[in-house]
Order: C-alpha cells, then structure tokens, then sequence
C-alpha cells in the first residue's frame, strides 16, 4: 500500500491561508502570529468526491428546482432569516458568542421538527445525553423521534447519520468534532476544514440539511474559522447583548435567500420565544416625549421595525470629548455631531456623548440619523422630543435632510403602533401618504427639523 503523502505547511488559524514558510503577519487577513506549524496528510482525500462518477455535468435548462424543496419549520423567525425554510441538502452555520443561545436555539428548532412527525439527530460534541435532558425538560421537549449523538469523531457521526436516515442534522459545534487521520487539535483550521468538507459532502449526497454551530464572533475573532464561511450555504449568526435578552438572528450569506432577513427571539425562562411583533417589544418601555430619545421606522429585511434611540451629552470632564456607538455606526455618529455643531448650532465640541439603541438593536442605515440627530440634540438641550413622533432622515454634510426610501411602509408601521405625527425631509413631502391617522411634519435642514421635532420650552 502506498504510504499516504504527508508534508508540513504553515496555515494561517484566522483565515486559513497557507504558507510554505511560517510568516509574522498573514498576507491574507493581517492577523500578526497566527500561523501554525501542520502536518497534512493524505490531501488527497479533501476533494474526491468533486470528482465522482455521479457527477456529470448536466445543461441548465435540463436542471430542475424541484428537487430542492424546503423543510419548513414550525418557527416563522428562522424560516423569514433563512429565506423560507432550509433546502434539502444545504449545510447552515449558526455562528454566535458562546452563551447566546445557539444550542438552545437549534434544540428547539430539532424538536420542534421531530414533532411534526421528522427523524432529527442531534450530534453533540459539547454536553453529554444528560445535560441535553435537562436543557431538554427546561424547554419541555417531549423527544421522540429526536436522537441525541454526544459523538466527536467525524467518521463515527457519518457512519450513524447513514444508519438512523434522519430528515434534519445539527451538529453542535464544528469546533469539537475531528477527523482522525488528520493532525491538529479539534477546532483548529485544518480540522474544522476537514469536517465540514465531509458534512458537506454527506449533506449534498444524501440530501439533507445539516446545521452546524461555530463559536464565532462577527469577525471572525474568536475561533477564527472564517474559512467555514466559504464552505457553508448559509450562515446565520444569532446576536445579542448579554444585558437584554432579545436575540437576533442575522444572515450574513445564504446561497437560497436574502441576506437582509433578521429574526428576533427573547431568551426566556423556558427557552427562546419568537418575537412576532419586534416594533411593540422594542417600545414597551419607551416614554413618550422623553428626553433624548426619539422613535426611528427602520427597515430590518423587508420588515419595518420601530426602534428607539436615546442619546445622552454631559460636559467633557477630562481628556478630548468621547462618543461611545451602542446599535449606531460610530462613523454616522460622528458625522452627525459635526454636522450639528456646525450646520444647527448645537455646540458638542466639549460634550461627550453616548448613544444606545434599545433592545440590543443595531442600525446600519442613514435613514435613521435624524433620529439620531434630535435625540442628541434633545439630550444637550434638556428639552422634549414632542409627544407621539416618530422622525425619518438621511442628514447631509451641510446639513440638508435626504430622502429615505420605503417611505409608505414605515409610516404605516409608525401608525400602527399609534404614532401621530411623523417627522420626514422635505423631499418627501411630493409622496402623498394614504395613511390618514399620522400627520407628516417635513424640514428640509437638520436645524428645522429640531424646530418642529422638539419641545420649545425647555423643562426646568
Ligand atoms: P446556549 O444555548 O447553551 O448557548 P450557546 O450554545 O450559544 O453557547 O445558551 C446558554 C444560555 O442561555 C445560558 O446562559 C442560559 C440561557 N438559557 C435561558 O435563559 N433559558 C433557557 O431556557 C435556556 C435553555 C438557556
Ligand atoms: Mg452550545
């Protein structure tokens, strides 16, 4: 028998980029020290089955869709987030901080499955059968048809897979299990590579979809497998700050949806809930006409949520004036301070300041910096942002209002949770609103805007 190749090779364990010779600094990510010696054998194994005889390449108009139909699950979040239930034959990554809730996440989303009548196995390389009892009765998971694996071993796992035939396969987490005839620790690059390879060809084989977990932060920082991202069909990272309890399930690729779909979940006593209904959550503490904060109708995928924005400004004490961005992009953030210091005569050159987004939130988009706008202003000037307003706006460099798209929608949604009045850039006032019950109040500068959108009278 021929003595498999085996050859030593420098792999970068943020990326996964590989050198002959170990390097300081990875030409690919940047990341300094973060290459590590490996012995890779048998490399040959890693692609084969590209090449198997059941492949044959086949004209496109012949292909047909039909056979990828989708498992639905009985969650309406993780269905909206994954564009409509998961395809057969797809591998998914749900990618998170560890404690966030993945396990607890996808439990539930097993049973869930194996209730409607599904064969669901569950590998599980982090807690043991009994642990999963336990979790299992705090969710109250009755479990038939839901087999639990505590196996690390790729192999053996693909072996049992082969002998149970399940419908739905989550493995928790890639980072434990490991290929036997490979060096490296489980969860290093070339083992995890390894095994998701294999979970992927076994997925696509037999048709079935597997979920696997990654403890990985958003980038990438922590176990570094960024290199999983390229090999999955979908990734999914559930969010959320360890202080509040909504989650939110993001998708940052997915080869069968958009990407812009989030799922909200509440992390509860027996598990996580979904939340239908983000914009009420989000508002239930929300005073009207507080000070420093205003109510935003942001877009979340194709859903308008309402989010609320609080800011708060307080004499620079020491040092330079800090901002700290919690659910704002810092650049936005900095941009509209200058923009309300120069352009609307809101001094906050010595003011530090801090802005939150409730709910654990993060808005990505322009359409909510004059929300952000009055809310500092509103802070810095101690007045009221006025009752039952909800306010929309790009802010410009010279401080001019631009117009944000999916104007009709948001309105409705502001509406609906019983806003009166809604304050939007003049550019929109052409759009001519059916939603009879909220007034629209238009400016077409940020210092007009903060003329209609707050108090007059400061409050003593
Ligand atoms: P877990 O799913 O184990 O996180 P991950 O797999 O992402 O590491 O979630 C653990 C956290 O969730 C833990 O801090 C406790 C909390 N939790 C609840 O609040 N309620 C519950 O019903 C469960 C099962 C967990
Ligand atoms: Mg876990």
């Amino acid at each position: 028998m021929n003595k498999p190749k085996s050859k030593a090779v420098f792999i970068c364990q943020q990326c996964g980029k590989e050198s002959p010779k170990w390097l300081g600094r990875c030409p690919g990510c940047q990341e300094w020290n973060s290459f590590v010696e490996t012995v890779v054998t048998a490399p040959a194994h890693t692609a084969t089955w590209l090449y198997s005889e059941e492949n044959v390449p086949q004209e496109l108009s012949h292909l047909t869709t039909e056979t990828s139909p989708r498992l639905v699950f009985p969650l309406a979040e993780l269905n909206r987030v994954l564009g409509g239930g998961l395809v057969f034959g797809s591998l998914v990554l749900v990618g998170g901080d560890p404690g966030i809730g993945k396990s607890t996440l996808l439990l539930q989303a097993s049973s869930a499955v194996a209730e409607k009548g599904d064969r669901v196995v569950y590998v599980s390389g982090e807690e043991s059968s009994q642990q999963i009892k336990l979790r299992s009765e705090r969710l109250r998971i009755g479990g038939d048809r839901l087999y639990i694996l505590p196996e690390t071993n790729i192999e053996v796992i693909l072996g049992r897979l082969s002998e149970l035939s399940p419908n739905l396969v989550v493995v928790d987490s890639i980072q434990t299990v490991y290929l036997e005839e490979m060096t490296g620790a489980p969860g290093s690059v070339t083992q995890i590579r390894e095994c998701t390879l294999r979970l992927m060809r076994w997925a696509k084989r037999a048709e079935i979809p597997v979920l696997i977990t990654g403890h990985v932060t958003k980038d990438g920082t922590i176990a570094g497998p960024r290199v999983l991202e390229h090999i999955v069909d979908v990734v999914l990272y559930l969010e959320g700050e360890t202080f509040s309890s909504y989650r939110i399930l993001r998708s940052n690729k997915n080869r069968f949806g958009s990407t812009n779909e989030v799922g909200v979940f509440e992390m509860s006593g027996g598990g996580l809930v979904e939340v239908a209904n983000p914009s009420e959550a989000f508002l239930v503490s929300h005073r009207d006409g507080a000070v420093g904060s205003a109510v935003v109708p942001t877009f979340e995928g194709s859903r308008p949520l309402l989010v609320e924005i609080q800011a708060l400004t307080s004499l620079a004490s020491f040092g330079p004036p800090r901002r700290i961005a919690n659910g704002v992009d810092f650049n936005r953030l900095l941009l509209i301070a200058a923009v309300l210091t120069r352009r609307a005569g809101v001094n906050l050159s010595n003011q530090d300041i801090i802005t939150n987004v409730i709910g654990g939130l993060r808005i990505g988009e322009p359409a909510a910096d004059l929300g952000i706008a009055l809310a500092i202003a509103s802070s810095h000037r101690d007045a009221q942002v006025v009752p039952g307003l909800a306010v929309l706006g790009e802010v410009g460099l010279s401080g001019e209002l631009r117009s944000v798209p999916q104007l009709e929608r948001r309105i409705a949604e502001a509406a609906r949770l019983g806003f009166k009045r809604c304050l939007i850039p003049d550019a929109l006032s052409k759009l001519t609103s059916s939603v009879r019950s909220i007034e629209l109040v238009t400016a077409s500068t940020v210092a007009e805007a903060l003329r209609s959108g707050l108090v007059r009278q400061p409050r003593k």
